[in-house]
């Protein structure tokens, strides 16, 4: 347990200098084709198992393991001691067997030592509730002195690992905020006051953003401000959404400092960190983090109660794609069959597993991988499924392992192409953060359930979506939906509006443009800032009861929220059957310059949502991947890059979730199987086809 050299000598690219900004690679170094692999616990196995555990990586094709997440208290297991040689080893299996690592901070749980000692780095809830060690992820990244450890353990690993051949990747942390997303101590209170500072300047300028005009809540220094601690009613909302955007950047922040240590070790790695994007995590905006990412990463599961979970997947996906700005990405954790932190956790039915990991690829991804190799035999995790389950190689899910690496190899030419969209749908967690905040005409919305319901009647057209952040360039997307944008800045409404004068199809829904970005409503009418774009101005809101629900006029229902709206240069599509809104307009539309604007005040059920979006794709000409998707199948394409005669390779990921075989219109080779297309691929039932086409994209 004692120090000794590193594993690898230094070689020429060894350097303090920091490499100059933008320069680090922007992919796992020296992994070929796409990556296979997964998370790699190590530390709880012997060495035999160990021994086998590389022989059987090799026997499924992994190339890129992720090692250390949560090995910190084996490493350091007493401060300032330090046992390096079992990671010494097990690194230097893995290079042998050829396969890459992408090598953790170490500190994504602190050891038992350091909360011992340092009890002053464990979070605390709104209520003052601390969270102690035992679990894992027991810090509170506003601690000087957790940074101070977490910093010195990253020194440590960079200095040890830097230079070993089998470093592909860092890992820094793991999941960062996944469970404590918010932090309410006295360092959070003090960071906080740093980051208000930073934001507004002045103490004035916060209590005009804050309106504490309101409830007797001027402050007269920054330092009377707290986080939004448990209160007799409603913390100011302002409040609220400014500690959301603060808890983000506070957790970036941390990101930051680490990799900073890693990029002034190693500049010729890259550095990434796990995200969890997808419908059930709000708090990290993941837009504002892509950029400190030298790769995009992305961590999803399957929620076993949708019946349609490969359609949230899809959503994941695309979401992590926009995250990435389109370029390629890694699944870093997924599951081969069931989890275990589920209320009821389901096991993945007959191909499931190479569906859900080939939609990930046709979506962008570039890896593909699991949490985790070794199904653990202890701990919480036990039940957590595996590449290598418990039962061991005699499984369907070992053959899956297999199947599946031979899948990725076989689809080593799809790296480095990109998916295209004509539609686009915008998405934005503070405005996810805006529409969920208390003191609201109703606390049932849902802001994924929103998004999610329009991309789902696009999915199931077999329409490419791109989700993309208010303020993104629209003008290249023919049809472009804004669902229910809370709150928005007058620069990103202003987008908004110039895609629809360019020509796009723009939709509109309810609950949007109502508030500024310091969650000051728009006076005037709602909805606020895209009232003139819309050409209507609702007077007010009427929320609806749980199961209450009104008729349009064209036979459609509509539930939960309904506005009031006047027209002011738009016509009415529909208008209201029933209810005490009968008469007034529920779907209006606008002639803009060259395109259109849309505007949905209410939420419409499936027949009503699925006649619109009819109405939308045949108005903006947006059509599906291939002529006639049929039902349950999922049809995306990947384009490599252009030659100089603008062709380029093209590949069309068929995937069939139905239990009928199903042809799709497709021409060229199926790389999974080597069969030829001549007219049509034939995808059996639960399997997919991956057809590298002859005609080449133009
Ligand atoms: C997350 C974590 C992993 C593991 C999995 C289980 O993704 O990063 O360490 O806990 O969940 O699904």
């Amino acid at each position: 347990m004692t120090e000794h050299a590193p594993a690898a000598q230094p070689t020429a690219a060894a350097t303090t200098q920091p490499a100059p900004a933008g320069s680090w690679p922007r992919w796992p170094v020296g992994v070929e084709g796409l990556a296979y692999g997964g998370d790699y616990n190590p530390e709880q196995w012997p060495l035999a198992t160990r021994v086998e555990d590389v022989e059987l990586m090799r026997e499924a094709g992994v190339n890129l393991v992720s090692v250390a997440i949560f090995s910190w208290a084996m490493l350091e297991p007493r401060e300032g001691e330090y046992d390096w040689e079992w990671l010494d080893d097990v690194l230097d299996r893995l290079h042998g067997a050829g396969i890459r690592v992408a090598l953790a901070t170490a500190t994504a749980s602190p050891p038992p030592w350091l909360t011992r000692y340092h009890p002053e780095i464990l979070p605390e809830l709104a209520d003052g509730t601390v969270l102690h060690q035992g679990g894992r992820q027991a810090y509170r990244v506003s601690s000087p002195v957790l940074r101070e450890y977490a910093l010195r353990m990253t020194r440590r690993m960079a200095e040890r690992y830097g230079q070993h051949p089998a470093l592909a990747l860092w890992h820094v942390d793991n999941e960062l905020g996944c469970h404590v997303p918010h932090d309410f101590s006295d360092d959070a209170a003090a960071a906080f006051r740093r980051w208000l500072e930073a934001r507004y300047g002045t103490v004035d300028a916060l209590n005009a953003a804050w309106g504490t005009a309101f409830w007797s809540q001027r402050y007269d220094s920054f330092d009377e401000v707290l986080p939004p601690r448990t209160a007799p009613t409603f913390a100011n909302p302002t409040q609220q959404l400014d500690f959301a955007r603060y808890s983000s950047d506070e957790l970036l922040t941390h990101y930051r400092a680490l990799r900073d240590v890693l990029r002034e070790v190693t500049p010729h790695v890259p550095t990434t960190t796990n995200l969890m994007v997808s419908t059930g995590t709000k708090w990290m905006d993941y837009f504002s983090w892509s950029a400190d990412l030298d790769v995009v990463a992305n961590d999803h599961y399957l929620r076993a109660h949708d019946p349609e979970g490969h359609v949230e997947l899809a959503f994941s996906a695309d979401l992590t794609r926009g995250v990435a700005g389109g370029a390629p990405w890694i699944l870093m954790e997924h599951s081969t069959s069931a989890v275990n932190w589920q209320p009821r956790n389901r096991a993945k039915g007959p191909g499931e597993m190479l569906r859900n990991s080939l939609a990930h690829v046709a979506r962008g991804a570039d890896a593909v991988m699991f949490f985790q190799w070794r199904q653990s035999v202890a701990g919480a995790e036990k039940f957590h499924s595996a590449m290598l389950p418990h039962a061991g190689t005699d499984t369907q899910v070992w053959r899956n392992t297999v199947a599946l690496g031979e899948a990725l190899r076989a689809l080593a030419p799809v790296r480095g192409s990109r998916v295209h969209a004509d539609a686009a749908i915008v998405f934005d967690y503070e405005a996810w953060w805006g529409a969920e905040l208390d003191s609201h005409p109703t606390q049932a919305l849902r802001y994924p359930n929103e998004v999610l319901a329009w991309y789902r009647q696009l999915w199931h057209r077999g329409i490419t979506v791109d989700l993309v952040r208010p303020g993104a360039d629209l003008s290249a997307y023919r049809l472009v939906v804004v669902p229910t944008l809370y709150l928005v800045s007058d620069d990103d409404a202003a987008r908004v509006s110039a895609a629809a004068e360019a020509g796009a199809t723009v939709l509109v829904t309810y609950c949007s443009g109502i508030a500024d970005e310091n969650d000051h409503v728009r006076a005037g009418g709602y909805p606020g800032a895209f009232r003139e774009l819309l050409g209507v101005r609702t007077e007010e809101i009427w929320a609806l009861q749980d199961g209450e629900h009104v008729v349009v006029d064209d036979g459609a229902t509509a539930d939960l929220w309904t506005e009031q709206t006047h027209l002011a240069g738009a016509e009415a599509v529909r208008r209201y059957a029933s209810g005490p809104l009968t008469g007034w307009p529920a779907v209006t539309r606008r002639e803009v310059s060259a395109g259109t604007a849309w505007y949905v005040g209410t939420r419409l059920d499936e027949l009503g949502a699925s006649r619109l979006v009819d109405e939308l794709l045949g108005e903006a000409g947006v059509l599906p991947v291939v002529p006639a998707v049929p039902a349950g199948v999922e049809v995306v394409r990947r384009r490599g890059e252009a030659a100089s005669d603008g062709s380029a390779a093209s590949f069309l990921f068929v995937i069939n979730h139905t239990d009928a075989d199903v042809a799709v219109a497709a021409e060229g080779v199926d790389l999974l199987t080597g069969a030829a297309a001549d007219t049509e691929v034939t995808v059996p039932a639960f399997g997919v086809a991956v057809v590298q086409e002859t005609a080449p994209a133009r």
